[in-house]
């Protein structure tokens, strides 16, 4: 019974480790941590969001879902799907999604073409915010809408930006693909 005892000990102990291990790696390659968009944040940036019917929406970075989540329950009428390639945030949320309008994929963001986009939410990081401004150009059609919690993308004009009463005076930035 004892050896019993230890050995699920041991295992209880390599399995944490190992899902620590991989948070770490995942958030060293992306060069951010599954951080979760706060309270106020979620909903300051859901109040300036337009109304949307039967559109596309995407999360680039989903996370543990904390943002999509409430969107999949906003955008009832929508088509949307959060893209996070960290595979333990990933597990997370494809557990716990019951909305029939949300998928989660596992995916690079960069990797994926976005021409049938209609609205973008991230809350990356200025590197990223960088290579997807770029990216954005290229890919989204004219009226695309882009939120981005925190990071403005470079050289975009935002159409909104809303500062959050909260700890860091957090920013939400609106960007119309049309407007930049
Ligand atoms: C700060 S979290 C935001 C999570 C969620 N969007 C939210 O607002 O609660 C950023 C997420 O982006 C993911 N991420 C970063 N780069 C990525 C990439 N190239 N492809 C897929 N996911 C990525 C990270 O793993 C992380 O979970």
């Amino acid at each position: 019974m004892p050896l019993l005892v230890m050995l699920s000990f041991f295992l209880t102990i390599a399995v944490m480790l190992a899902l620590l291990f991989l948070l770490v790696f995942y958030t060293l390659k992306n060069g951010i941590s599954p951080m979760p968009t706060s309270k106020k944040v979620k909903r300051a940036l859901i109040k300036i969001l337009p109304d949307m019917k039967g559109k596309r929406i995407v999360d680039l970075g989903s996370g543990w879902g904390n943002l999509i989540f409430p969107l999949a329950c906003k955008y009832k009428s929508c088509d949307l799907t959060g893209f996070e390639n960290s595979v333990i945030p990933y597990w997370f949320s494809c557990l716990i999604n019951h909305h029939e309008n949300l998928k989660i994929q596992r995916a690079d963001f960069y990797t994926l073409t976005l021409h049938d986009v209609d609205m973008v939410v991230c809350y990356l990081h200025p590197k990223a915010m960088e290579r997807l401004g770029k990216k954005f150009e290229e890919e989204l059609k004219p009226g695309t809408y882009v939120v981005s919690h925190l990071f403005a993308i470079p050289e975009w004009k935002p159409e909104k930006v809303i500062e959050v009463d909260d700890l860091h005076q957090s920013k939400v930035y609106l960007y119309r693909v049309d407007t930049k």
